[in-house]
């Protein structure tokens, strides 16, 4: 029996824009996904292709037990971060002796699969190795680790990420001449924000900035609005849409002191808050119970 755990993500900057090839940094958050993994004559009955994926991809036949902390569906990369676990726990019970690029990089073709070509590396990147990361095209760089105090308000409003990326892409072609210098802008935000890391102050103008961009490209919910509104008027440092809009989550980053009174902001406004920061560490080998 091996049990392994994953962590989910928060995009910082450039969603929608790394679709196009542009920068997009995203970190890896505190809630984790627990996968424990044993050999065994019967198949895995999990009834999750991300699952099933991960065994046919191995080649070998197991059962599975998940337990989560990250809700699914809200753009927080639950999926790949049980992806990333699920092959890793794999992986150590059945000695396969991949190494962790291996994983990332079976964990990112069976995303792609489930989601029907519509995967960018950057979820499974992040629960892979942790920490934050820094997504171009096909290039993964890890950016210098940072002390940060998120607060995550997930809106509770369904979205679909596929559904979300097509309008954008609609939008794009009937609108080039507004989406492309949108898309160009969120890249400037992005590029701008790496050099002020370690500077929240700065960093959350820059989210909001982002937020804006985010918004005027049609992804964004009143609900997020209203949670973001909340969540700097209770002295976050900035907010924005995290992930793919219409629904799903927003987040705030925050002075220390301040992070429980936003969450309060958030959760007064019917939206579910999760106070959180960064995890360097990726996957990582847990102790069987
Ligand atoms: O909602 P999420 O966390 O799955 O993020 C989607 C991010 C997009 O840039 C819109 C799509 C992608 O695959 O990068």
């Amino acid at each position: 029996m091996a049990t392994w755990s994953a962590p989910g993500k928060v995009f910082l900057f450039g969603e929608h824009a790394v679709v196009y090839g542009k920068p997009g940094i995203a970190m890896a958050i505190k809630p984790r996904v627990f996968v424990t993994v044993r050999k065994s004559k019967r198949p895995a009955r999990a009834k999750s292709p991300y699952i099933d994926g991960c065994f046919e991809a191995m080649g070998v036949v197991g059962s599975v037990y998940i337990n989560s902390q990250i809700p699914s569906s809200s753009g927080l990369g639950s999926s790949a971060a049980v992806t990333v676990a699920t092959l890793s726990a794999i992986n150590d019970e059945f000695a396969l002796n991949k190494s962790r690029e291996d994983i990332a990089n079976m964990a990112f073709e069976i995303e792609k699969t489930v989601q029907k070509g519509r995967a960018s590396p950057t979820d499974t990147t992040v629960s892979t190795y942790g920490g934050i990361v820094l997504i171009t095209g096909s290039s993964r760089r890890r950016l210098p680790p940072q002390n940060m105090h998120l607060v995550i308000g997930d809106s509770l409003v369904s979205h679909s990420t596929a559904k979300m990326v097509e309008q954008v892409a609609e939008l794009k072609k009937t609108n080039p001449g507004i989406v492309d210098p949108i898309l160009d802008a969120i890249e400037g935000v992005g590029l701008a924000a790496i050099h002020h890391l370690s500077n929240p102050k700065e960093l959350g103008r820059y989210m909001n900035m982002n937020h804006a961009l985010l918004e005027a490209m049609g992804v964004g919910h009143p609900q997020l609005s209203r949670l973001v509104l909340a969540s700097r008027s209770a002295g976050a440092f900035g907010a924005k849409i995290t992930g793919a809009g219409g629904g799903g989550c927003m987040v705030a980053l925050c002075a220390k002191p301040v992070r429980h009174r936003v969450a309060q902001a958030i959760q007064s406004c019917d939206a579910r808050a999760i106070v959180t920061g960064l995890d360097t560490e990726g996957a990582r080998k847990e102790k069987n119970v």
